[in-house]
């Protein structure tokens, strides 16, 4: 699989696990509980992939080849940098949030659902973005020999969750993710 290919199933696999996380907020807002210590699994999951893998090669590979190349997309790419950088910052805080919810703080729900809600939405909207300017420009723009570099680049992404030498366990994270979000997303609710 070529660097394109895997960045786009890349998003494809942090989707599936955001719109869990989007659903999960939506129903904690309406008053449903869900297992802590699952939901800190994910947040783990995110932190360990999408965070230190995905996003530190978009801006070490992808971004600066097309920067060489082109400045029409300078802002959207500026705007992407940010939104990487911000990343763990945020997952802080969901994790400070979410601790907030194990010690039964009040209001600690309400405001780990808003902050899940947030970071799905923000982490859907920074793909599309990706997905609908950069990747398309990417394609269009850089030679063959600079998709050659990246595409050794992005081989060697192990994704814990779904690559397939992903780990029993992890494994069994993901049919816990998928089982939290009603139909017709999961098999809960
Ligand atoms: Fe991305």
């Amino acid at each position: 699989m070529g660097a394109l290919q895997i960045i786009k199933s890349e998003h494809r696999n942090l989707y599936r696990v955001l719109h869990v996380l989007r659903t999960v907020g939506y129903a904690m807002r309406d008053g449903q509980r869900f297992d802590n210590q699952l939901l800190g699994a994910i947040i783990d999951y995110i932190d360990a992939f999408p965070e230190r893998f995905h996003h530190p090669k978009e801006n070490e590979y992808l971004f600066k080849a097309l920067r060489r190349v082109s400045s029409v997309a300078e802002e959207t790419l500026a705007q992407l940098e940010r939104e990487h950088q911000d990343g763990p910052g945020e997952i802080v805080r969901l994790r400070t949030a979410l601790a907030e919810v194990d010690k039964g703080t009040p209001g600690a729900d309400k405001l780990f659902a808003d902050m899940l809600v947030s970071y799905a939405e923000m982490g859907m909207g920074h793909m599309h973005k990706e997905e609908s300017i950069i990747l398309p420009l990417a394609a269009k723009e850089l030679s063959a020999e600079e998709w050659k570099t990246m595409d050794e680049a992005f081989a060697d992404n192990r994704d814990p969750l779904f690559s397939e030498d992903a780990r029993e366990e992890m494994r069994g994270l993901y049919s816990r993710i998928v089982a939290l979000a009603p139909a017709p997303w999961g098999v809960g609710g």
